[in-house]
């Protein structure tokens, strides 16, 4: 094994749908840098004011609503202005599906950041640049990303805020289950559907949340996932990433196979597949609480620590930052959120209380 390298620039492809299937019909590619590879600077952490606090979702009052929307309103109108603007919504969305669907490939191989130990810090550094550029957008430095709180029962649903048809953070392709506050069900990939009582669907929603912090993952390996090695998909993916985080996926997004109403088969846009779920602005809520997840592991204490393997601390991403300046990140640089300016608004988590 060795550190995962930044993503080769100069090389980025044609992504494709599913794996070996039909091509995305856009490039996903990062828009051009006027630097060769070699002269992206690694990045700093600019000096620090107060910290950005993230807050549950269901619990955002008006004013935050208000600020987040207009955040990213402007994100998308830069899409209709300049379209190559690394900044842009569609642009920050293609981040995703860059690194997941197969347009990146490093010496010939492709690099693929779910499905290992990757996935926390890689969706980390994504979602601290995220947030910088929405604050940016709106001229509020403190500004954060709220989190969908799924592990507590009072955020196992859509928050409501996302479901205001007309506002910048709809969106049209979502499964419509997910409207008029509908309980989910964190433990399934889609394909069986129980009909239970909302009340046993969250309480074994807590039961599976105890399961994934607690008793399957007692070590790094187990929560983190397994090493990853490039050009394999070893899919091999920590407790947390599989379930709730890719069930929260394909319970947002369209039923695959299903027909859109202009003809197209859809793959599970948005939230149903890397290349279109950062489409979808809920995708960057979710984030934040699987984020959140790992804070709340860690808290369990024990073994319960971040990995020390070289091989983890030394993995490098590319992105850019607010100011629309690219940079090299590591791994071993997302470890300490005080460093990195944010923090979560506590909210309780009584799965620790349903051991099954
Ligand atoms: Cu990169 Cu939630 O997937």
């Amino acid at each position: 094994a060795a550190p995962s390298p930044p993503p080769d620039l100069k090389t980025c492809s044609t992504a494709t749908v599913t794996p070996g299937g039909p091509a995305v019909d856009y490039s996903c590619c990062p828009p051009p840098i006027p630097t060769d590879m070699s002269t992206i600077p690694y990045y700093k952490f600019p000096p620090m004011n107060k910290p950005r606090i993230r807050s549950p979702a269901h619990l955002a009052d008006e004013e935050y609503i208000a600020k987040y929307n207009l955040a990213i309103t402007r994100m998308k109108n830069l899409d209709k202005t300049e379209p190559l603007n690394p900044l842009g919504f569609k642009q920050q969305a293609n981040i995703h599906c860059a690194y997941c669907n197969s347009a990146y490939r490093i010496g010939g191989k492709e690099l693929q950041v779910h499905n290992s130990w990757l996935f926390f810090p890689f969706h980390r550094w994504y979602i601290y640049f995220y947030e910088r550029i929405l604050g940016s957008l709106i001229d509020d430095p403190t500004f954060a990303l709220p989190y969908w709180n799924w592990d507590n029962p009072k955020g196992m649903r859509l928050p409501p805020m996302f479901d205001r048809e007309g506002t910048s953070l709809y969106d049209e392709r979502r499964n419509p289950q997910v409207r008029n506050r509908t309980v989910m069900d964190l433990g399934t990939f889609g394909k069986y559907k129980v009909d239970t009582t909302e009340l046993l669907l969250i309480n074994n929603n807590l039961i599976l949340m105890y399961r994934q912090m607690v008793t399957n993952a007692p070590c790094p390996l187990l929560f983190f996932g397994a090493p990853y090695v490039l050009g394999t998909n070893i899919e091999a993916p920590g407790t947390i990433e599989n379930i709730p985080h890719i069930t929260v996926h394909i319970w947002t997004g369209t039923v695959r196979d299903s027909t859109f109403p202009n003809g197209d088969t859809s793959y599970g846009e948005d939230m149903g597949n890397f290349y279109s779920a950062g489409l979808d602005p809920v995708f960057y809520c979710h984030h934040g609480n699987v984020d959140r997840m790992w804070n709340e592991w860690k808290a369990l204490g024990g073994r319960r620590t971040d990995l020390t393997q070289p091989d983890w601390l030394n993995s490098e991403f590319f992105f850019y930052d607010e100011n629309k300046n690219p940079y090299l990140v590591k791994v071993q640089d997302c470890l300490d959120m005080k460093k990195m300016g944010y923090d979560y608004a506590p909210s309780p988590t009584p799965w620790l209380n349903f051991k099954p």
